[in-house]
């Protein structure tokens, strides 16, 4: 038997250019469960670009939760207005998919908390990384690969141009590198491991805008005794790989986005020095001789067919409000990002380690 699919109503506040995204995808892949209304925009270009979108524009954020049709509000716009608008769609009876960064702070994250539980609506956060192949990718490798236990895995994002423009440069409007794809990346690291985090320790690189990060390197220590790299650069003309993963009997590395996952690791565990130094490259050496091809097997992997995340989280959200399923993305989870950024800013401040427990 074929379920009849209830369809929702979305409204848009905030129509940039990751509401577009969103307005595509919700048009191209998720047209069975939702339609789009309309969009508030505080700039009349972009209300205009709604009408021509064939969209209501709302003259006011209030005239959009007043509508009786939407059950679900998507916030797009700069970070500093999504925990107003958040409480505010809620309280209105709206269920909410957010952009990330959830908020500026875990202090505007806990009322957003408090008000989701008073209202009983639904709060989601559109963490759509979590759905990227090369994450994806690289968890699969270290799971069936055979490579033992990881010990060190590192992720990075490594551009030249400097940040993007607009609001992404204020501090007042939550611009900076480590709020825009930081966010991303320590939340795919925060829901890979299966334990807390017991420290981390990070420094940042201002070089094209005093206020804001442009660069950030985080060193994250878990529970498990894994060490993880966070890195995200807008400075530095050479790339290095997206992923690393050193693993006791292994090493995994994905070089850049869309590229397979390379797992290299030994054939045979018995390994015989040699009784001379040899020379090498690097001038004589036994400890940095490279393997030969007949020591080490090579396993390389496709990164897999992922569905897009952005239309993972939709689906997660229908599911949750109609009681079919859970939702992909919480605020929970949300927060323990949000609570590393903030101390990851403070260790970049003072230079010192910080303990956790999250
Ligand atoms: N998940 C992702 O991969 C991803 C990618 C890009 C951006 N984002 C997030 O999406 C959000 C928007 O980013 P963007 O790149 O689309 O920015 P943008 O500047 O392109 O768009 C923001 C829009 O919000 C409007 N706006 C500003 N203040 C407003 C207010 N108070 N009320 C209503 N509208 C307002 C602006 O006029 C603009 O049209 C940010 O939170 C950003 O972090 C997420």
């Amino acid at each position: 038997m074929v379920g009849i699919r209830i369809m929702h109503t979305l409204g848009i506040i905030g129509f940039g250019g990751m509401a577009s995204y969103h307005l595509s995808q919700l048009r191209n892949n998720l047209s069975d469960i939702i339609t789009v209304k309309g969009v508030y925009d505080v700039q009349e270009t972009r209300q205009q670009a709604a009408r021509d979108a064939g969209l209501v524009a709302y003259e006011s954020a209030d005239a959009m939760f007043a509508d009786s049709e939407i059950d679900i509000v998507l916030i797009a716009t700069p970070n500093d207005a999504h925990a107003d608008y958040a409480i505010r769609a809620m309280r209105a009876g709206k269920n909410v998919m957010c952009e990330k960064p959830v908020t500026m702070s875990s202090e505007e994250l806990k009322e957003v908390m408090r008000v989701r539980d008073e209202t009983g609506k639904l709060f989601t956060i559109n963490q759509n990384r979590r759905k990227d192949p090369d994450y994806i990718g690289i968890k699969n490798a270290i799971a069936n690969d055979g490579v033992g236990e990881l010990r060190q895995i590192e992720s990075r994002v490594i551009g030249s141009r400097g940040l993007s423009y607009g609001w992404r440069h204020c501090k007042v409007t939550g611009g900076g590198i480590i709020l825009d794809w930081g966010v991303h990346m320590i939340d795919q690291m925060m829901t890979m491991m299966p334990c807390k985090l017991s420290s981390l320790y990070c420094t940042m690189r201002f070089d094209t805008y005093k206020e804001v990060d442009d660069h950030f390197h985080l060193t994250l220590r878990f529970e498990n005794g894994v060490n993880a790299i966070v890195e995200v650069a807008t400075n530095n003309f050479f790339g290095k790989p997206r992923w690393y993963a050193a693993c006791a009997d292994g090493t995994i590395q994905v070089s850049d986005w869309g590229q397979p996952t390379v797992t290299v690791k030994p054939v045979d565990a018995e390994f015989v020095w040699a009784d001379e130094i040899i020379q090498t490259k690097m001038g004589p050496s036994r400890t940095m001789l490279p393997r030969r091809q007949s020591e080490i097997e090579t396993i390389e992997t496709p990164l897999p067919d992922v569905i897009n995340g952005v239309d993972h989280n939709y689906r997660c959200l229908v599911d949750a409000i109609e009681g079919k399923g859970a939702l992909a993305v919480t605020a929970e989870e949300a927060m323990r990002t949000l609570v590393v950024i903030e101390k990851a800013f403070e260790s970049a401040a003072t230079g010192k380690a910080i303990e956790m427990n999250i």
